[in-house]
């Protein structure tokens, strides 16, 4: 069943599946996803996000840009974000290539996260491991300090990365007919999406 679909939009079915999972499963934590890209050492590594947004052009999420996802984009920026919302029994997979926000946009971003987040942001290296707890303790301690009754400024280092989608794929499982449905789109060259729809069963 193959088709080109000017009439569905795959960000709007990612709007309807995500605020329904928001509402119906909050157990699946619907913003959580599963970012992989492929390392600078050639293997590819996933790690959890949180997206933050999401528009017309794709989905953003924050991060520190000197961490290993942060170099392993500036090296290769083909990614893929994965939700996997098991309460609702369903999954979105999605492939597109990683930008950097404009930096008003992180900035804005930043100033509306809560202070201990911001002094987070400045006292821990991300990818970098410490030998103790102590270390990263005295670390926030000598940003707490320094920033004292003064407006944390967002580090230079910290920002958003938007991915631009090209190929979704929706995955539902029903329980009932013990079948899974796949919906797939492909962003074509003239930025149409072909949708193609399959059915397995278990
Ligand atoms: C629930 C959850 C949400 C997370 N959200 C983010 C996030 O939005 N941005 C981020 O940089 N790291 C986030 N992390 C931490 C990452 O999973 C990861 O450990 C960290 O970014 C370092 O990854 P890297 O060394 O592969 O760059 C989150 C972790 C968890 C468990």
């Amino acid at each position: 069943m193959m088709n080109t679909s000017d009439d569905h939009n795959p960000i709007q079915h990612f709007q309807q599946w995500f605020y329904e999972v928001d509402k119906a499963h909050p157990e699946d934590e619907a913003n959580a996803m599963l970012l992989s890209t492929i390392g600078v050492d050639g293997f590819p590594k996933s790690r959890i996000v949180l997206l933050k947004r999401f528009t017309w052009e794709g989905f953003i999420f924050f991060t520190n840009y000197t961490s290993e996802k942060g170099k392993a984009i500036a090296q290769n920026n083909k990614v893929s974000i994965t939700f996997n919302w098991a309460a609702a029994k369903k999954k979105v997979l999605i492939e597109g290539e990683a930008e950097k926000v404009a930096s008003n946009l992180s900035e804005g971003y930043f100033e509306s996260r809560p202070e201990g987040s911001k002094l987070g942001a400045w006292a821990s290296d991300q990818s970098k491991v410490v030998s103790s707890r102590k270390v990263l303790e005295d670390q926030l301690e000598h940003y707490e300090t320094k920033f004292k009754n003064q407006i944390i400024p967002r580090p230079e280092y910290w920002g958003g990365y938007l991915i631009k989608p090209n190929r979704f794929e929706f995955v539902e499982h029903d329980r009932i007919e013990g079948y899974t449905r796949t919906i797939i789109y492909k962003l074509l060259p003239d930025y149409n999406w072909l949708k193609d729809t399959g059915y397995t069963h278990e």
